[in-house]
């Protein structure tokens, strides 16, 4: 049986700290009295070893690249689930009863169209903007033609953003495809589902009869699954941030998608891409790159590799780079940049540094051929990922107000100047 509390011995005194237990992973030190009783703090970097809060949402066994939404594996929940229902899950304790389901489903489809001016915003951004800047901003946006979802203070409330938002948004990450292509926006079809919905405002042509394939909508839903949540990462860190100080839902999602465009996080799935295609233009010389990769002295790292948390293979990449085998042979594609992934993969993980290192390839290594192969452009490749996180960033946002989580404002070590006097310019 493991203690249910630790000691600190500190200036000739002992302070004992309680264990906060957890269900299964990290139990927990409550430090929350260190300070008033030692006048410490605590230092960790990017918060390595630091929890932030209590949930109930996501697990995930780094050691032995496990990953569970509300207790459910994700390899059952890739094969079994539907987006739709996967977001059911995050936002709510267990999976839908066929009522729960449908009424979940009617929620959503309420809110299936955005507000006329939203599509004039839209027209004053460059063809040429990253589409995840202006995903950010269009989000924030929204609060301006739906004041009420700003400040929810009920359960009641926050189910009816999530629902609003969770509709809206889809049009939104459709219309900066369209954008981006120069194509007229698209509205959305009721008579569909969430992503055979979204699948169609993306590539309906004003020319020509629409047909949906199943195959791309599938790939599509079991990728939007499997960016669903992932615990306490960056962005979602970020959403609960800014959601404690009880800023609005959407505004909290439109801080998290800018964390998510950097290129360690969900930007990885477009530089993943860009890596290989360099790779391929400079002669595929895959063992030059992962020397590369391996030299302190050059700041290039191996775009779709390593993690935070996965100390073994991301189950997720797993899953993905089974879909992107299926995919490839039912549309007949072959892709340079996936014999080259296959092969950095091979070459990296028999390579001693990554071996000691534990760097495995992770969620964003395999999502962008996947993505390329169904005619997204790797621009696009972050917001696809911020599509699948939203379900992810609104159910712990939720939790995190639901919970009453303090606003965060975390301390810091000080060493920069002493006090000293203010001196005149002229005696300087
Ligand atoms: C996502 O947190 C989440 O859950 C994120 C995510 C989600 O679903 O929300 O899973 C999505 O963001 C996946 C990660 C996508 N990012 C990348 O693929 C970018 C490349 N990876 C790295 O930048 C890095 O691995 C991180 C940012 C992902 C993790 O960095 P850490 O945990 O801070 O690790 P570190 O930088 O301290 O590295 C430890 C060692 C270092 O070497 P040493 O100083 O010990 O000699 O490993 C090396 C690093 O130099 N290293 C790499 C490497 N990643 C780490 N070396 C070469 N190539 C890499 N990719």
């Amino acid at each position: 049986m493991s203690d249910n509390k630790v000691i600190l011995n500190y200036d000739g005194k002992s302070f004992e700290y309680p264990i906060v237990e957890s269900t299964i992973g990290d139990r927990g030190i409550d430090i929350s009295k260190l300070r008033d009783q030692t006048g410490l703090i605590t230092l960790d970097l990017g918060y390595k070893n630091t929890g932030a809060t209590i949930s109930n949402i996501t697990y995930l066994d780094g050691d032995n690249g496990e990953l569970y939404y509300r207790g459910y594996p994700i390899e059952q929940i890739a094969e079994k689930s539907s987006f739709t229902e996967v977001m059911y899950l995050l936002l709510n304790d267990d999976l839908p009863t066929t009522e729960q389901f449908a009424g979940f489903e009617k929620g959503i489809k309420q809110y299936n169209f955005v507000a006329d001016e939203m599509k004039r915003l839209i027209d004053v951004f460059p063809r040429s903007a990253h589409p995840m800047g202006v995903l950010s901003a269009l989000t924030s946006a929204l609060i301006a033609f739906n004041p009420k979802a700003v400040d929810v203070r009920s359960k009641e409330d926050m189910d009816h953003a999530a629902e609003m938002l969770i509709a809206k948004f889809s049009h939104l990450c459709a219309w900066t495809y369209r954008k981006k292509m120069g194509l007229s926006i698209n509205h959305g079809d009721d008579s569909l589902n969430y992503v055979e919905n979204f699948y169609k405002m993306c590539f309906r042509r004003p020319n020509q009869e629409f047909h949906l394939d199943s195959t791309v909508v599938n790939a599509l839903d079991k990728l939007l699954i499997l960016h669903a949540d992932h615990e306490q990462n960056c962005s979602t860190s970020t959403v609960r941030m800014v959601g404690s100080a009880h800023t609005g839902l959407f505004a909290s999602v439109s801080a998290g998608i800018s964390a998510l465009w950097g290129p360690l996080h969900g930007g990885a799935n477009q530089a993943v891409i860009e890596m290989l295609e360099m790779i391929e233009k400079d002669g595929g010389d895959v063992a030059k790159y992962v020397e590369k990769a391996k030299n302190k002295d050059d700041d290039f790292r191996l775009m779709g590799f390593g993690h935070r948390v996965y100390k073994n293979f991301d189950p997720r990449a797993r899953i993905i780079k089974k879909a992107a085998d299926d995919i490839f042979a039912a549309l007949g594609i072959e892709d340079k940049a996936l014999d080259i992934a296959l092969q950095l993969e091979k070459v990296a993980l028999e390579d001693e540094y990554f071996i000691e290192r534990k760097l495995y390839p992770n969620v964003d290594f395999y999502s962008g051929i996947i993505y390329r192969a169904l005619g997204i452009p790797t621009e696009m490749f972050t917001v696809m990922f911020a599509l699948g996180r939203l379900p992810g960033w609104i159910s712990q946002w939720k939790e995190m107000r639901l919970h009453n989580d303090p606003i965060g404002r975390p301390r810091q070590v000080y060493q920069g100047a002493t006090k000293r006097d203010y001196v005149d310019m002229s005696a300087r």
